[in-house]
């Protein structure tokens, strides 16, 4: 299987918050930015893999800025690292006033993809080629973030069996 390039798959999605996505506060609901995040993150994974992905986990997130009605939000997605059947993909969240031009920095998610077969069970996917010092940084924080995943799953199935 033939290694990838992390800008093969990278994907930017834009999208302008409308009053149905809003509290009456004309803020942005939390769920509809989790929505865009694992569509961004998800069209990524299909892109690198070209099978059928999973969301297996998303990583705590915190929602550093309100975003309004009206403003446009982006997603920026890439993939950080890749497992034997998993990868992780990092999306950025930048919020745009559009009658300013200001932007800024809303929110960072990191998620888990796992790719499966026909059957539904893991399969080997692509290896990743990073390209820039960028994303060689981002790799190596991601090994970090995969490697206490596997020990927090290990102790929660430690945890399930005692
Ligand atoms: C994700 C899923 C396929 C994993 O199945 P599994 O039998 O536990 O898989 P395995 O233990 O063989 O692990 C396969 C890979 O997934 C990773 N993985 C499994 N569960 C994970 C989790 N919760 N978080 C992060 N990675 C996970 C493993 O580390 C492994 O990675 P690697 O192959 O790169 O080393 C299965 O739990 C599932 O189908 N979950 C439901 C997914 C879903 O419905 N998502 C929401 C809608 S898309």
């Amino acid at each position: 299987m033939q290694a990838k390039p992390v800008s093969q798959s990278q994907v930017v999605m834009s999208y302008r918050v409308l009053p149905q996505d809003t509290n009456p506060a004309g803020n942005i609901h939390g769920g509809v930015i989790l929505k865009h995040i694992d569509s961004a993150a998800g069209v990524v994974a299909a892109r690198h893999c070209r099978t059928n992905v999973v969301t297996a986990s998303i990583d705590s997130m915190s929602f550093l800025e309100p975003i309004f009605v009206g403003e446009l939000v982006t997603f920026m997605a890439s993939p950080n690292f890749v497992g034997t059947s998993s990868m992780e993909i990092g999306v950025r969240v930048e919020a745009e006033n559009l009658l300013t031009g200001h932007v800024r920095h809303t929110a960072t998610a990191y998620l888990t993809y796992v790719s499966l077969d026909e059957a539904r069970n893991p399969v080997p996917i692509p290896k990743l080629i990073m390209e820039t010092e960028e994303q060689k940084r981002r790799h190596e924080e991601a090994c970090l973030r995969r490697k206490a995943r596997l020990e927090a799953r290990k102790r929660g199935k430690k945890s399930k069996n005692d």
